[in-house]
């Protein structure tokens, strides 16, 4: 029998290319997503590049327990792979208490609903922004964790905490906290990939939506930072190797791995101007910029060291810089709009 597994936030970005994984490893996913950031179009497209089958969806919110309740008894999960969450940094300085009680609330009702039905078994999407400004570069799991400069990233650091201390008092748990650096790129087939509502945050979805026309010029925050050209350094990973790293953590839970916690990067920063030439390399593009004032909440430097990832998981980032412009290029070019609703 397969092993099933809960993917919550499934339909969205990250959670998409995991369950192509999944899927490809032999699991079978079962999707809860509210749809607050993500299309019911996406799940069409999974299915499409797994074979046909369509993908178990249940449409609901984490901090609807009657909701998670009935799934919980119509499904024997094996684990949790928990993405469901709001993420956008600038929106979570506006909204602290949506936030906080989104994300927060709606993983407490989670872990109840969870413990209650005995799966204790959970992989958390954490993220490189609990280190705050990193105390060493690259940065290990060692490193403590930092001041987040943002509400979305306190729910992260809180999150974390909440979980280790759960699986300190019932060992029963096996919680894997994954700390993501700065996941890009698309699917290579062009299929799935990031969708972003309005203005993107971010540089990669900013720069393809220069280079379709939507946006004139991309704004690069500072070029006075103590790196190589000034602009800031980052860890960019592939989305399809870091949804790898996710089966790979399942892998993990069923040797009973307790709590573990991992870095997935490729441990290569590259400057913005390093990410902006790379893309125009790769796409045979030019991407206009210009340079603007520091952005409030950014660090220099933020890369890993994931080679703790490697020798307890057996993962390694396969992908490069190259593949990761492509793809995401790929992907806007042939979705100008995302999925079209
Ligand atoms: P995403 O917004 O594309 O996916 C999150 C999904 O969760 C969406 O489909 C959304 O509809 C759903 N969701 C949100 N709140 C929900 C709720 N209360 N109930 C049910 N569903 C809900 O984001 P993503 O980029 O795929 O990120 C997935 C996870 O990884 C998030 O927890 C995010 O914070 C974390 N993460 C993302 C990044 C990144 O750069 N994308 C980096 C580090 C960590
Ligand atoms: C940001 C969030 C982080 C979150 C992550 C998700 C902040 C302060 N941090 O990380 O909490 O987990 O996204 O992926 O928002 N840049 C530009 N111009 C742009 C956009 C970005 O120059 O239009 C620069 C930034 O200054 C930074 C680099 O590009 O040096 C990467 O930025 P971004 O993609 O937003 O990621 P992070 O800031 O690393």
């Amino acid at each position: 029998m397969k092993k099933k597994i809960l993917v919550t936030g499934g339909a969205g970005f990250i959670g998409t290319h995991t369950v192509v994984e999944l899927r490809h490893a032999g699991y079978e996913a079962v999707v809860l997503d509210n749809l607050c950031n993500s299309s019911p179009k996406s799940l069409e497209r999974v299915r499409e590049l797994t074979g046909g089958v369509e993908v178990p969806f249940c449409r609901a919110d984490i901090r609807d327990r009657e909701a998670l309740d009935a799934l919980f008894s119509q499904h024997q999960f094996e684990a949790c792979i928990h993405f469901a969450g709001l993420k956008s940094v600038g929106e979570s300085v506006a909204k602290p208490w949506e936030y906080y009680e989104n994300n927060i609330v709606g993983t407490l009702t989670l872990l109840d609903v969870m413990r209650r039905h005995g799966c204790k078994n959970i992989i958390f999407s954490s993220s490189a922004t609990v280190y705050g400004d990193p105390l060493q570069i690259p940065i290990t799991e060692e490193c403590p964790k930092g001041q987040c400069t943002n509400p979305y990233g306190w729910t992260k650091s809180m999150l974390e905490q909440i979980l280790t201390d759960m699986q300190v008092a019932d060992p029963e748990w096996n919680v894997v906290l994954l700390r993501y650096f700065n996941p890009i790129g698309a699917h290579p087939s062009g299929r799935i990939g990031e969708n972003p509502n309005g203005i993107p945050n971010n540089l990669m979805p900013y720069i393809t939506q220069v280079a379709i026309g939507k946006r004139e010029c991309l704004g690069v925050f500072g070029d006075d930072y103590d790196t190589s050209d000034g602009t800031g350094v980052r860890d960019y990973i592939h989305v399809v190797d870091l949804a790898v790293g996710h089966v790979k953590a399942l892998e993990a839970i069923s040797r009973r791995c307790g709590l573990a916690v991992y870095n997935l990067g490729t441990g290569h920063g590259y400057s913005v101007l390093e990410v902006v030439h790379a893309f125009e390399e790769a796409n045979h593009l030019k991407i206009p910029y210009v340079i603007k004032p520091r952005r409030a909440g950014d660090v220099a430097q933020c890369y890993s060291d994931p080679s703790k990832a490697e020798r307890e998981l057996g993962w390694k980032a396969q992908y490069g810089i190259f593949e990761m412009c492509r793809d995401s290029w790929n992907w806007q070019k042939n979705n100008p709009d995302g999925y079209g609703d």
